[in-house]
C-alpha cells in the first residue's frame, strides 16, 4: 500500500454534477483516510468512525473522507500502529496498553481498579489540559492521540471454571493486551499471562493454548470467545480507554483550515463512541447468556488488595503520573461508583 488514497471526487461528495466522477465546480481530488479497526461493524467505534467520515466530508467540502476497515483487515493493533507511525495508515482505534511501548506513562489509564465510574473516566479523558503533554508526547514517533474513549469494563473469562477468588486463577493461562503492566497484573491476580493480538485469541482458546482471556462483554461476545470459554467472572479489574489515533504525518499534510475542521469534530466523536458503549455492553451480555455463557460475581475486593501495591508503584514513578493520579482521585470523589 502506498500513501494516502487519492481518488476523484465523487458525485455524492460534491452534491451531483457530471457523471464522469469529476468535481463539477473547481475540480478537486478527495483524500480518503484509512481507519483501521480490530472489531466488527456492530461496534460503537465502527459507527463513530463512519460518522467522523461523514462529518469530515461535509466540513471540508468533500476534500476528505474516511474508509473504516473493520475486523483486523489491516492487521492487529500492534502491527497497524507501526504503519500509522510511518503514515501508510492514517487513523486507527487502539487499546491503551499498545501505547505503553511508545511512552510508558500511558500506563496511568491502564492500571487495575483506577476509575470508580464511567463518569469519572470520562471527566478525565475529556480534560484536554490534563492530557495535553501525554497525548502529544509521541508525535516524534509519528503518532498523535486525538481522544480517549470509554471501552467498557474488563473481566476474566475462561474455559475451565468460574473464578471467584485469586486462588481460582492458579494455573490459568490468560491472554492480555501487549504490555508489561498487563502481564504483571495477571500474575498478581494469580494466573499465567500471555500477551497477543486480539485476532489470535479465538483459535488459541479453541486449541487450549490459552485457558482464558480478559475483556469487556462486547468483545467476549462479538469475537465469539463465548463459544470457547463459557465462564465469565466479574472481577471488574480494568476500565481501559481506547484511543483514536491519527498519523502525525497525515495531520500535518492537511491544509490548516481542513485540519482545524477535522480536530473540531473529535469531541463529538469521543462522546458518541463512549456513550453508545453502555447499551452495547448490556446487549452483548444478554446475547452471550443466550448462547450458554455463565456469568458470576467474583470478589473484586480480594483482587484489588493484591493489585494495590502495583498501582501505587506505577503511579508514583514520576511527576507526570503523580499529577494524573491526583486528578483521577478527585474525579472519583466527584463521580463515585
Ligand atoms: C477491547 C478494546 C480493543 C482491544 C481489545 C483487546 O476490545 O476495545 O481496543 O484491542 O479489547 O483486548 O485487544
Amino acid at each position: 500500500t502506498g500513501a494516502v488514497g487519492v481518488v476523484s471526487l465523487s458525485m455524492a461528495a460534491c452534491g451531483g454534477g457530471s457523471s464522469s466522477g469529476e468535481a463539477s465546480g473547481g475540480g478537486g481530488e478527495q483524500t480518503v483516510f484509512k481507519l483501521a479497526f480490530n472489531q466488527t461493524e456492530e461496534h460503537p467505534q465502527y459507527h463513530a468512525g463512519e460518522e467522523l467520515g461523514k462529518r469530515l466530508e461535509e466540513a471540508t467540502d468533500g476534500r476528505y473522507s474516511i474508509k473504516v476497515y473493520p475486523n483486523e483487515q489491516l492487521g492487529g493493533q500492534s502491527d497497524v500502529i507501526q504503519n500509522l507511525a510511518n503514515g501508510t495508515v492514517e487513523l486507527m482505534w487502539v487499546g491503551g496498553p499498545v501505547l505503553e511501548s511508545y511512552n510508558e506513562d500511558f500506563v496511568v489509564y491502564n492500571l487495575p481498579y483506577v476509575f470508580d465510574s464511567y463518569e469519572s473516566q470520562m471527566a478525565i479523558l475529556q480534560d484536554e489540559e490534563l492530557n495535553d503533554d501525554l497525548f502529544h508526547s509521541i508525535e516524534d514517533k509519528g503518532i498523535t492521540v486525538l481522544a480517549g474513549v470509554h471501552a467498557g469494563i474488563r473481566n476474566i473469562y475462561n474455559s475451565k471454571r468460574p473464578v471467584t477468588t485469586p486462588d481460582d486463577m492458579a494455573g490459568l493461562k490468560i491472554r492480555v493486551q501487549q504490555s508489561d503492566s498487563q502481564v504483571k497484573m495477571i500474575e498478581l491476580m494469580g494466573g499465567v499471562a500471555s500477551p497477543m493480538n486480539l485476532g489470535e485469541v479465538y483459535s488459541a482458546l479453541q486449541t487450549g493454548v490459552l485457558d482464558g482471556a480478559e475483556n469487556n462483554e462486547p468483545t467476549y461476545d462479538a469475537i465469539k470467545h463465548d463459544e470457547v470459554a463459557k465462564y465469565y467472572s466479574y472481577t471488574k479489574h480494568l476500565m481501559i480507554p481506547d484511543y483514536l489515533l491519527v498519523s502525525t504525518k497525515a495531520l500535518e499534510g492537511m491544509d490548516e483550515a481542513d485540519r482545524e475542521a477535522f480536530l473540531a469534530l473529535i469531541p463529538e466523536i469521543q462522546e458518541l463512541a463512549s456513550s453508545e458503549f453502555l447499551d452495547y455492553a448490556e446487549e452483548s451480555k444478554q446475547h452471550a447468556e443466550e448462547l450458554g455463557a455463565q456469568f458470576n460475581d467474583a470478589g473484586a475486593a480480594a483482587f484489588k488488595e493484591k493489585l494495590t501495591p502495583m498501582v501505587e508503584e506505577y503511579m508514583s514513578a514520576n511527576e507526570a503520573r503523580q499529577t494524573i493520579y491526583a486528578a483521577i482521585k478527585e474525579a472519583n470523589q466527584a463521580n463515585p461508583a
